[in-house]
């Protein structure tokens, strides 16, 4: 058994991006040892005995990858985008989880482009810098989840979120303006993990790189 210090942490973000997760990883022989989608474990051997995943919240991944608590992680660029790279490196866009960052406000609706305009968002950094590069300084209201109620009960004008089948948007009599970023998964590593344990961070490189390639050939 290799010790502690020679264990690669991984952290993983649970929900919807695990599932597409698991089989790059099963496509580079790293396999969880416990059913790691329906456990309330966080820590999670592998068939790998010198890696091991943890399960976080994507918000909570860079910081685990920045700290070197995990040296490496598996995150929404999304996320990237709002909380920056400091301290790792984006090392592979992982194709998966793919959705798009937008702007959205209730259907027919005038879009409002008063410079006070209300946005709803769990994204600040990246709503404040949007509304910005069109001249308008926002009050940017923060929350944690269900964006799409904020403009319904008239706590915003807009809102800043995830959009991947428009089916939320829809549901709630909402629409989609304008788009921000693409999204996709990336596999981040913390920078002295990378020059420390350069080797087996390489090999997994390649391994998953070979598990995306192959990936967007069967698709
Ligand atoms: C995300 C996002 C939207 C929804 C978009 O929420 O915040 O609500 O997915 O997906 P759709 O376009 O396919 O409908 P998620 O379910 O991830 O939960 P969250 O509120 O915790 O972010």
């Amino acid at each position: 058994m290799p010790s502690e210090a020679d264990t690669l942490t991984i952290a993983l973000t649970k929900g919807r991006i695990l599932k597409e997760t698991l089989p790059l990883f099963e496509g580079a022989g790293i396999v969880p040892l416990d059913d790691i989608a329906t456990s309330r474990k966080l820590i999670f051997p592998t068939t790998h005995e010198s890696v091991k995943f943890v399960l976080l919240r994507g918000s909570d991944v860079p910081t685990y990858v920045r700290h070197g608590a995990a040296d490496m992680g598996v995150v929404g660029k999304d996320i990237l985008m709002e909380f920056g790279d400091e301290g790792l490196y984006e090392i592979l866009d992982l194709e998966i989880a793919r959705c798009r960052l937008m702007t959205a406000g209730i259907d027919g609706a005038q879009q409002k482009t008063a410079a006070k305009i209300r946005v709803a968002t769990k994204f600040v950094n990246v709503a404040r810098e949007h509304y910005s590069l069109r001249g308008l300084q926002p009050n940017i209201i923060k929350l944690y989840g269900a964006m799409e109620l904020a403009p319904i009960m008239r706590l915003a004008d807009e809102i800043v979120d995830i959009v991947d089948t428009g089916n939320t948007l829809k549901a709630n009599g909402m629409v989609p303006r304008e788009h921000i970023a693409d999204i996709s998964s990336r596999l981040i590593v913390n920078k002295a993990s990378m020059r420390t344990r350069n080797p087996i961070i390489s090999t997994l490189l390649e391994s998953i790189s070979d598990a995306v390639a192959l990936r967007r050939t069967e698709k």
